[in-house]
């Protein structure tokens, strides 16, 4: 498990998305943390210290002045025995406490006293993260060291407000903890990786457009997975609903020519790997407005266009990654189009996998794949997505060094 052994002092403060830090508890438990939280006065109206430690399964800490916590460990032990702190939410109030170093609570108290890595999860509204104060407070914590996950755009709990103030989810600030706390070997560090990923969206009109059912999950996926082993990596993704991962700089493109020039713009590259579905085909000239269906008139004929290939051009380009790698998505002779497709899109390897729709490969959490290169064809059957992506980028590290 990622974080076995792995003891994470999660500082609680007052905010709406309190509630998440609950199902927080669960996904750090579950990849093997053991959790201490600390609750603001604040945190503790939003939700009880029963429900935290109930899920902690550990005491929970709420008061600087408690006899009995400072003759169990004290502030200073607890600031100081784990492996990060993370506050989540982090509040405006709690954030500018901490970029002035006050310590008036046991929670400002632990962030100053401690000596280990801090995430923050901040969640406010849009105006509160917008406010000159509150970026003066991130700028300074940022140039302190302090990591940052979120916050996201969307809904706000205040009816009619969206904008980004949104708590990161759970499962991703989760996964950023992960990130901080990797202490494996990084074969790839100094590297640089471009990976595509997700389904392109080409549009009608304003409102329809053509797509395909690519979920982004084995793109992103491999993604994270060069990241681990230390590689900088651009993820180029079309529209998809799953989080960016953690520790990778993602660019959201809908249509395939501005996945292309996306992905141009970060050449050079040691590394690219073309997972995205991208629509082979885009409509002609697609209507600026709204196409109006008429009584008693035809269907609309659309007229489509081929769209550029990318894997080929960057396979073929003057900058060419020493690494190009692409996917081969078949219903048929998964093997021969596969081998086909390494020749005429100038990659090195092609990770073929057969996408008819019993096998529940598109859009599901499996794969089985053949990786098929120069020096022959190695079949990897029945994996997860992450475990093909953790092999996909074990391979790629082989090859480079
Ligand atoms: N690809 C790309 N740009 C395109 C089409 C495909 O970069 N316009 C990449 C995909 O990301 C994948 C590989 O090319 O890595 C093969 O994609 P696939 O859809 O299987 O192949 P096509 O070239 O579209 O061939 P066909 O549809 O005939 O199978």
């Amino acid at each position: 498990m990622a974080l076995s052994n792995k003891h994470i002092l999660l500082i609680i403060s007052g905010g709406i998305a309190a509630y998440k830090s609950l199902d927080l508890i669960r996904r750090l438990k579950e990849r093997g943390a053991k959790v201490t939280p600390v609750m603001t006065r604040g945190a503790q109206e939003f939700v009880t210290p029963l429900a935290v430690g109930a899920l902690s399964a550990t005491h929970v800490f709420t008061e600087l002045f408690s006899r009995q916590d400072e003759q169990d460990v004290g502030h200073i032990r607890l600031a100081r025995d784990c492996d990060l702190v993370l506050v989540a939410p982090a509040t405006a109030d709690l954030l500018a406490k901490m970029a002035n170093g006050m310590a008036d609570d046991l929670a400002s108290t632990v962030l100053l006293a401690t000596d280990r890595p801090v995430l923050v999860a901040p969640a406010m509204n849009p105006k509160m993260w917008e406010a000159k104060a509150t970026k003066r407070n991130i700028a300074t914590l940022k140039s302190d060291g302090i990591a940052f996950i979120g916050p996201m755009a969307g809904e706000m709990a205040e009816k009619g407000e969206a904008g980004v103030g949104r708590m990161a989810e759970a499962l991703q600030i989760a996964e950023a903890v992960e990130h901080l706390l990797d202490d494996a070997p990084k074969p790839l560090k100094g590297k640089t990786a471009i990976v595509t990923s997700g389904p392109t969206h080409e549009p009608i009109d304003p409102v329809r457009y053509i797509a395909n059912r690519s979920s982004g999950q084995q793109g992103h996926a491999i993604a994270a997975a060069l990241a681990k082993l230390g590689a900088e990596v651009t993820l180029v993704s079309g529209p998809v609903t799953i989080p960016d991962p953690a520790g990778v700089t993602t660019i959201h493109v809908e249509r395939a020519e501005e996945m292309r020039d996306a992905v141009l713009g970060k050449l050079p590259s040691d590394i690219a790997v073309f997972v995205a579905a991208v629509a082979d085909w885009r409509v002609a000239s697609s209507s600026e407005q709204k196409i109006k269906k008429q009584p008693g008139d035809a269907p609309p004929a659309l007229q489509l266009t081929e769209n550029p290939d990318i894997l080929k051009t960057v396979g073929h380009h003057e900058k060419r990654p020493r690494l190009v790698i692409g996917f081969a998505a078949e219903t048929q002779n998964v093997e021969d189009n596969g081998r086909a497709k390494l020749q005429r899109k100038g990659a090195d390897m092609i990770v073929a996998n057969d996408v008819s729709p019993e096998t529940g490969i598109m859009g599901g959490a499996r794969n089985q794949v053949k990786i098929i290169s120069a020096s022959g064809v190695d079949a990897w059957l029945d994996l997860s997505k992450t475990e093909v992506a953790e092999r996909l980028a074990a391979l790629i590290a082989e090859r480079l060094t």
